[in-house]
């Protein structure tokens, strides 16, 4: 990976560079990752960790996978008729990033909910340098999911209704949700009730095979939100409802260097996460954001689909709309 950088680094000397510097990025995402899903490895993933969290009782709890139903279940009294808000986050996260903090903010002064959010930064997080442990990670993002989803099936079996259970996953917590969600219904013959995708990550998915994705039927309704289609985020659109937030590839501050080529992957990274913050900004306000079904950003953002079909994208989205919609942040005055 360094000789990688160098050879970008080098051609970004020269002008090869402005032609060639999205592609030098692109194909260190999408070229030189080797995409191994090996189901019949049975990799542990027992140093996956669980936080729970009870705002209303000022309450946190934390286990490892493996003790974590038990753990919760016996030392606590689980309300069933709450809400049960289940986040995943991506490649290089844990607990106490940015992100992770924006969704605990959201949903702290949310009445009859529960959150829980995955750590599983033991087998995603950086481990011999970028290409190698991003392939680390996807090598495991079946079996995390597998045994997220098993987990949640055991609450299920301790009285948890599946229609009070929201998951939630950003980039690689997002693939991973995919097969949560089959999993879940692998144990439990029903569906997890929702399955939101926050950009869920491209390299090794937007080209593998539709049972590899988050897509529509893992959960009784699956909503993916596209911010970076096309670099870190998959270009797939396979949920139920597809919402993409300005064309879905560039989010607002999130631009490159002026200088191409450098900054390229910082743009993309800042694009990527944006979909947390403004999934995370709609939790606090019922009303966000319209969206409207069009074929394309073009004739969106010329009004040609103005009279088109209108729903609520975010975590107020009644979820009874399907397709591609657009929604344009500009009135919203994020940040
Ligand atoms: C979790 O609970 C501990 C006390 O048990 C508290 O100090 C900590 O701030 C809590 N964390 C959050 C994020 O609420
Ligand atoms: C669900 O069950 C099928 C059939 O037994 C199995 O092949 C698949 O691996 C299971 N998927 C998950 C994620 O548990
Ligand atoms: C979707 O649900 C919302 C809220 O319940 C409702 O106002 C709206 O009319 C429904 N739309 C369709 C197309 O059924």
């Amino acid at each position: 990976m360094a000789a990688l950088f160098y050879i970008i680094s080098v051609l970004c000397l020269t002008s090869v560079c402005v032609a060639n510097h999205w592609s030098v990025f692109k194909s260190s995402l999408y070229g030189l990752v080797e995409c191994k899903q090996d189901k019949n490895t049975n990799l542990p993933v027992d140093d996956v960790q669980i936080y729970l969290y009870d705002f209303q009782n000022q309450m946190n709890l934390t286990f490892k996978i493996g003790a974590a139903l038990d753990g919760i279940t016996s030392k606590y009294n689980l309300d069933v008729t709450r809400r049960l808000i289940f986040y995943v986050p991506g490649y290089k996260s844990h607990i106490y990033k940015p992100n992770e903090d924006s969704i605990r903010q959201a949903f702290k002064d949310v009445p009859n909910v529960y959150l829980i959010m995955i750590d599983h930064s033991a087998y995603t997080n950086g481990q011999g340098g970028k290409v190698k442990s991003y392939e680390r990670a996807v090598s495991y993002a079946f079996y995390i999911g597998k045994a997220l989803g098993e987990f949640l099936a055991g609450l299920h079996e301790k009285g948890y209704p599946s229609k009070n259970i929201h998951c939630v996953g950003h980039s690689l917590g997002a693939q991973m949700l995919g097969y949560a969600g089959v999993a879940y219904y692998n144990k439990t013959s029903e569906k997890i009730s929702r399955i939101t995708g926050l950009d869920p990550a491209g390299p090794c998915f937007s080209n593998a095979l539709i049972d590899e994705q988050i897509r529509s039927g893992v959960a009784d309704y699956v909503e993916v939100y596209h911010c970076n289609s096309g670099g870190l985020g998959t270009t797939s659109v396979l949920a139920d409802t597809d919402f993409f937030f300005n064309r879905g590839r560039k989010q607002p501050n999130c631009e490159g260097s002026i200088v191409p080529g450098f900054g390229e992957y910082e743009a993309a990274k800042c694009s990527h996460k944006a979909c947390v913050r403004f999934w995370a900004a709609s939790v606090g306000h019922p009303g966000w954001y319209l969206s409207w079904a069009c074929n394309s950003y073009d004739r969106f953002n010329s009004g040609s689909c103005s009279a088109n079909e209108v729903t609520l994208a975010g975590y107020w989205n009644p979820g009874n709309a399907t397709g591609v919609f657009y929604i344009s942040t500009d009135a919203y005055g994020l940040q």
